[in-house]
């Protein structure tokens, strides 16, 4: 990946599909196809009863393991959540929080997104923060203060040490799995929005460092394009992720 200067950073995220036997599948074809791969960070973030399978076959590997959400409590009577320790012990390293699915369908708040934030961040997960503006919101011009609101309000109380390991992904929430990707110059204003917040709060050094992720319709035609734009470090993929081809493509593109 001679011509990027930073980190990039290729997350799948498997969504509720793939039992224990499939996700075994998939992540040997992955597996076979992105060994030798080294530019850029791998990352699969699976169903919870997934991980032990998926987190025993890729242990010392390139490909890192994640998990889809994480309770903001250590534990106690949360009947069916998981605890950032718990999703530790099983190997896992990487965690999304916030994805619009969750905010849409599960109840989940700004307020919500912060403490999962800040208790996978105290037990040295890395965070994948999702943000994104609905279809409603880009018709209203309203998409630099949904996002950056939404970025601001994620980062409450997370410290500079902390934002080490806090990964922004952008995505507006028409682009997700509707085949409707923004274009790459869309992508790239909103994710240098998402910087611009960085930089106010943490200083322009932080905020350069900070890997920003596009996520919505990201495939293996469009990735390269979208990989190329200065702001853009990295893909969050839905439907493409469960494609053996078209992650490792998306993989090859990020290297490029
Ligand atoms: P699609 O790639 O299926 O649009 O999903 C994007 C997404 O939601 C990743 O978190």
């Amino acid at each position: 990946m001679g011509n990027r200067r930073k980190r990039t950073v290729i997350a799948g995220n498997w969504k509720m599909n793939m039992t224990p036997a499939q996700a075994k599948e998939l992540v040997s074809q992955i597996y076979s196809k992105v060994k030798g791969r080294k530019a850029c960070d791998i990352v699969v973030c699976v169903p919870f009863v997934d991980i032990p399978v998926v987190a025993s076959m890729v242990k010392g590997s390139i490909i890192k393991v994640g998990a889809q959400n994480v309770h903001y409590e250590k534990s106690g009577a949360f009947t069916g959540e998981i605890s950032a320790d718990m999703l530790k012990e099983c190997g896992v390293q990487y965690v999304i929080v916030g994805h619009s699915e969750r905010r849409q369908y599960f109840g989940e708040t700004d307020k919500t997104v912060n403490l999962r934030t800040l208790a996978a961040l105290e037990a040295g997960l890395r965070v994948i923060v999702c943000v994104g503006e609905t279809l409603a919101d880009r018709e209203s011009d309203i998409t630099r203060e949904v996002v950056a609101r939404q970025t601001k309000l994620a980062l409450e109380n997370v410290t500079a040490e902390q934002m080490k390991n806090v990964i922004i992904a952008y995505e507006p929430v028409w682009a997700i799995g509707t085949g409707k990707t923004a274009t790459n110059e869309q992508a790239n204003e909103v994710c240098g929005i998402i910087r611009q917040v960085v930089a106010d709060k943490y200083g322009k050094v932080l905020a350069k460092s900070t890997v920003i992720q596009y996520g919505g319709s990201m495939n293996a035609k469009n990735a390269e394009g979208l990989l190329s734009m200065n702001h853009i470090d990295g893909g969050l993929i839905g439907g493409a992720s469960l494609k053996p081809d078209d992650f490792a493509a998306i993989v090859l593109a990020a290297q490029e």
